[in-house]
């Protein structure tokens, strides 16, 4: 068997350079107006779209800032969120309702009708369920919209997208994103708000001063944008290639055990890999035993630098027996085909038990 080649995303070169500049550039501004924080505030809305920004030290302090301006109840998926968002919402004593979804894809009737019932300020969800199936954001925005209701993007994973229905400031109230490692801005630290409502960063001022980031990830946010959309997108190639080749290969493996007489444990596997049709940046594989299998495939899939797979049930990927493989946490270098065909190979070699 060839020997993979994987390593974990890091920080671009030019992004690290960037950020050792601003480093060795530090000294006191008046005010504390960096021109890395208007030069990455400027990066950020040239992204988005939204009129304003605020860079913050991480994901979750973004989330913590926007949900400190709510006092209703908030919505959030049943699976396939972030944590974060019942962790803040519990940290501020707000009430969180679970919008019930198709293996965390929501439903934009199911959802006005949770509205309906519920009457919650804000809806949170991430742009992809578990990383692993793009949200209809456009549907659930415009639901939200009609109802009154602020929808808060958690685009860490999809800023950048090429065609516009991901991050984008014409369907989201708010979109916040972690640049932490190893998201599509991938800094290593810090995260931002975006928005058109000023009064959201306006009532979130105090919170806000305490959360501040600094040049030195202003910085790298504003190299590392740049590489957003590229990142994105051969990512999610190298997903949808390996879901549509694991499907064929189970469905082969599906024919092979149908003409096994003496076999009456006749499985679909290609039934295994979830979400199959949906884009995504990660590959969820549902299994009978995912301790198993996830300890399996950590042993075949060496990844310097870090690790890709995650066991289920999880909230923040799938609440099934399942494991999920992180493509997104590989560096784009590495998602040649040579590296996909082997990966495929071992995925099909741990999940299809080799007595069916
Ligand atoms: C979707 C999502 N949102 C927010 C966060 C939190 O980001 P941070 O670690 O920068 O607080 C993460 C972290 O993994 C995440 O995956």
């Amino acid at each position: 068997m060839r020997q993979l080649d994987l390593f974990y995303r890091r920080p671009s070169k030019n992004t690290r350079d960037a950020m050792c500049r601003a480093a060795m550039n530090l000294k006191h501004m008046p005010g504390g107006r960096y021109e890395e924080v208007t030069a990455a505030e400027k990066s950020i809305i040239n992204t988005t779209g939204h009129d304003h920004v605020k860079i913050v030290n991480s994901g979750n302090s973004a989330i913590l800032a926007v949900m400190s301006t709510f006092k209703g109840k908030i919505l959030i998926p049943d699976q396939g969120g972030w944590t974060g968002f019942k962790k803040m919402a519990e940290f501020l004593g707000i009430e969180t309702k679970e919008v019930s979804t198709e293996l965390g894809v929501m439903d934009a009737a199911v959802l006005a009708e949770s509205i309906k019932n519920n009457s919650p300020e804000a809806l949170f969800i991430t742009s992809f369920a578990g990383y692993t199936a793009e949200q209809p954001v456009r549907e659930i925005y415009e639901v939200c919209e009609d109802l009154g209701v602020t929808l808060v993007e958690d685009a860490s994973g999809s800023l950048g997208d090429e065609t516009g229905k991901l991050a984008s400031g014409k369907h989201a109230h708010v979109i916040v994103a972690s640049t932490g490692a190893p998201k599509t801005v991938n800094v290593g630290s810090g995260g931002f708000i975006s928005t058109n409502d000023e009064k959201i960063l306006g009532n979130a001022k105090n919170i806000l001063k305490t959360l501040k980031s600094d040049p030195v990830t202003c910085a790298g946010i504003t190299e590392e944008i740049k590489n957003a959309s590229n990142v994105l997108t051969k990512t999610l190639e190298a997903c949808e290639f390996l879901k549509k080749e694991l499907k064929k290969e189970f469905d082969l493996e599906k024919d092979l055990v149908k003409k096994d007489v003496k076999n009456d444990m006749k499985k679909d596997f290609s039934k295994n890999i979830l979400h199959a049709d949906k884009r995504g940046i990660n590959i969820a594989v549902s299994t009978d035993n995912p301790k198993k299998t996830g300890y399996e495939l950590r042993k075949s899939l060496k990844v310097q630098g870090g690790g890709i797979v995650t066991v289920c049930p999880r909230y923040e990927r799938i609440m099934a027996d399942a494991v999920c493989i992180e493509i997104k946490n590989l560096d784009v270098k590495c998602l040649g085909h040579e590296n996909l065909n082997e990966i495929i190979q071992i995925i099909k070699k741990t999940v299809v038990p080799e007595t069916v």
